[in-house]
């Protein structure tokens, strides 16, 4: 994987002018964090910042429906830290699709993703997600009328294919249609949806993965950027599968071991800055902590996404034990993020066994 050419930084966020201007969305692409639902909302977003300038970072899977009929400030409201970040849609109505598009982009994303990958029932009720690769005609025009509403980069996650449908035809089909209507970028889940009887936990682990093919498309469409998703445990195997490839996407490695995103920056992007550590992430988020707490928002909202930065160290049972106990209390405050900081010993300090 080459890096991408030094790009000159985005302009300042509006909302938070003290802090560092945020990186490019041009190159971001290179590693991204996944969209997942009740994970990455936007204090996970924020958090996750702290830790790397230059990843991508997604929303949860908004649907167009919500976009349009629902509280808006709620679904899509964003701190300006959190650039570059991406809108994902789910939908298949073109017309839905595009408003909601364009709203988005109006709120500032730099980037706005049609999910073409969720299994859950829900969503194959709504006839969108990954039920949605067996209509690759339909994809491309929700994404033809996207690209037509908004002016920042429409991209697709997709898997290979659903339950019997063959994945060299089914990947190919789809990602073919929505190159011919202006989609340039997709991120592929390399397994396949088996829509039938397995639960969306279930089709995010079972069905075979085939990076191979994934590799395939890339070299048979060297001009479209394509980003590998699904199994990757960490940096190691996302710098060893991204070669040859546009990009990776992490997902519950990232969310559960948030840590490593401290050295995404150096491993993934070739940034000269050193990692950044846990301690320096929390120092960099309380910020962000103390105006949302100011501004009515719960501890245990944001906390709960940081209950893995010490994973492996410790003491690290005994943060996340203080972070998810005393986070809930009513008028929980900064001083139960000091009490949790407090708890983790020096590493030379082994802990007890069993506590891990
Ligand atoms: C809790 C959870 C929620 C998810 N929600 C979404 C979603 O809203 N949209 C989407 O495209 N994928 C969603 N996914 C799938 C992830 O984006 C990703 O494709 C999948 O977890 C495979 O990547 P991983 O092995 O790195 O976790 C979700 C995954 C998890 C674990």
């Amino acid at each position: 994987m080459s890096l991408p050419p030094a790009a000159p930084p985005a302009a300042p966020s509006a909302t938070l002018s003290a802090a560092p201007a945020p990186a490019p969305y041009a190159g971001a692409r290179r590693f991204s964090v996944a969209p997942m639902m009740d994970w990455t909302d936007r204090h996970c977003r924020a958090f996750h910042r702290t830790l790397t300038r230059r990843a991508l970072l997604y929303t949860e899977m908004v649907t167009a429906q919500a976009v349009l009929r629902g509280d808006r400030d709620h679904l899509l409201g964003f701190d300006g830290v959190e650039h570059p970040v991406a809108l994902q849609l789910g939908g298949s109505d073109p017309d839905l699709l595009a408003e909601a598009a364009r709203i988005g982009a109006d709120y500032g994303y730099d980037e706005i993703n049609l999910n073409v990958g969720c299994p859950s029932d829900r969503v194959q009720s709504g006839r969108f997600g990954a039920c949605l690769m067996r209509e690759p005609a339909l994809v491309a025009e929700c994404v033809a009328a996207m690209g037509a509403a908004v002016s920042v980069p429409v991209t697709v996650k997709c898997r290979i294919g659903v339950d019997d449908q063959d994945p060299e035809e089914s990947l190919y089909t789809l990602v073919d249609a929505c190159a011919a209507a202006g989609v340039d970028q997709f991120i592929v889940h390399a397994r396949k949806a088996w829509l039938q009887g397995l639960s969306p936990k279930e089709n995010r682990d079972i069905p075979p993965l085939d990076y191979a093919l994934v590799r395939r498309l890339k070299a048979d469409r060297p001009g479209l950027a394509i980003m590998l998703n699904g199994g990757l445990s960490g940096l190691d195997p996302c710098a060893a599968e991204a070669v040859g490839l546009d990009g990776v996407m992490l997902g519950r490695a990232a969310y559960h071991d948030p840590g490593l995103l401290g050295s995404v920056d150096a491993r993934l992007f070739g940034s000269d800055d050193g990692p950044v550590s846990p301690e320096a992430a929390i120092e960099a988020y309380r910020p962000y902590l103390a105006r949302q707490l100011a501004a009515g928002t719960s501890l245990a909202a944001m906390s709960r996404h940081m209950l893995g930065l010490f994973q492996g160290r410790p003491g690290a049972r005994a943060w996340r034990r203080i972070m998810t106990v005393e986070a809930v209390r009513p008028g929980a405050g900064l001083d139960v993020l000091d009490r949790a900081l407090a708890a983790l010993r020096p590493s030379r300090q082994p802990e007890p066994a069993g506590l891990a």
